[in-house]
C-alpha cells in the first residue's frame, strides 16, 4: 500500500513531535501493509518561504534518518513532499515547484475550508495544466459540504488526482457513503492516512482497506493500488 499523505516528520508541524514518535508511526504503518510513505508536512506560504520550509524539512529528515539507523524493525520507504495550502495566485507561482513530491510532479494541495468558488477551481485547473505538474487534492471528503462534489463530477483531465483519508471510511456510515459513491464513480484515486500521532490521528490504512473491502468489494482496493503504483511509475518511481 502507498500512503500519499502523512505528518511523520519530527517537529515540522502538528504531526510527530520527536524522531521516536515518527519511528513508531512508521513501524505501525509498515505492519498495516504500507510499503511507501509520502511525508507531507504542512506548507503555509504565509508562515514560511519554500526555502525556509525546505531547510527545516532537511533538518527534520536528517534527524529521523539518524534515528532510523538504530531501528531494527522494517519501516516503509519514505518520499519527501509537502501539503501545500492553496493561495490566490498559486497557479502562477513557481516557488511551489520545489514542494512537489520528491522525484515527481505531484503537488499535494490543501484547499481552503470554505465554499469552493469558480475562481479557485480555475486556479487548480490552471496549475494542473502546467507542464510536469499533477495536482493531488488532499482529503477530498472534508470539502463535500463546500461544493467540491460538482467540480469532481466533471474533472477536466487526469492531471488532477483525488486523495481521500482513511478516516473517511472509518468514522461512520454517513461519511463512508459519501466517499463510497465517489469511489464507485471513479472520482477517488488514492488514499492517505494523514496520520499525525499514535492517538486520535493514527495510521489507519489497514482499517480503511478492510472497510472498503467489506462495503464496496476487493476490486476497489485493487484499483486504488493500481492507480497509486501507476502514478508513481509514470515518474519512474518503482521498487516499493
Ligand atoms: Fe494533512
Amino acid at each position: 500500500m502507498i500512503d500519499f499523505h502523512s505528518h511523520i516528520l519530527p517537529g515540522m508541524d502538528d504531526g510527530a513531535k520527536t524522531p521516536e514518535e515518527s519511528i513508531e508511526l512508521l513501524k505501525l504503518s509498515f505492519r498495516q501493509g504500507v510499503s511507501l510513505m509520502c511525508a507531507t508536512p504542512h506548507f503555509y506560504p504565509w508562515e514560511n518561504t519554500p526555502e525556509e520550509f525546505l531547510a527545516r524539512r532537511r533538518r527534520s529528515w536528517e534527524l529521523l534518518k539518524a534515528s532510523l539507523a538504530g531501528c531494527s524493525e522494517r519501516v516503509p520507504k519514505i518520499l519527501l513532499g509537502a501539503e501545500v495550502a492553496y493561495f490566490e495566485g498559486i497557479a502562477r507561482s513557481h516557488d511551489i515547484d520545489s514542494l512537489k513530491l520528491d522525484g515527481t510532479g505531484i503537488i499535494l494541495l490543501e484547499m481552503p475550508f470554505s465554499n469552493w468558488t469558480a475562481r479557485m477551481w480555475e486556479e487548480v485547473t490552471e496549475l494542473s495544466l502546467r507542464r510536469d505538474t499533477v495536482v493531488m487534492l488532499a482529503h477530498i471528503e472534508r470539502y463535500l459540504h463546500f461544493g467540491a462534489r460538482e467540480y469532481l463530477t466533471n474533472l477536466p483531465h487526469r492531471s488532477i488526482i483525488i486523495q481521500t483519508n482513511g478516516e473517511a471510511f472509518i468514522q461512520g456510515p454517513f461519511k463512508r457513503r459519501s466517499v463510497s459513491s465517489l469511489l464507485r464513480r471513479g472520482a477517488i484515486d488514492v488514499l492517505g492516512s494523514d496520520c499525525h500521532n499514535l492517538e486520535l490521528r493514527a495510521p489507519n490504512l489497514r482499517t480503511a482497506s478492510e472497510q472498503i473491502k467489506k462495503h464496496l468489494g476487493e476490486s476497489f482496493l485493487v484499483t486504488i493500488e493500481d492507480k497509486s503504483r501507476r502514478l508513481l511509475e509514470s515518474f519512474g518511481i518503482t521498487g516499493f
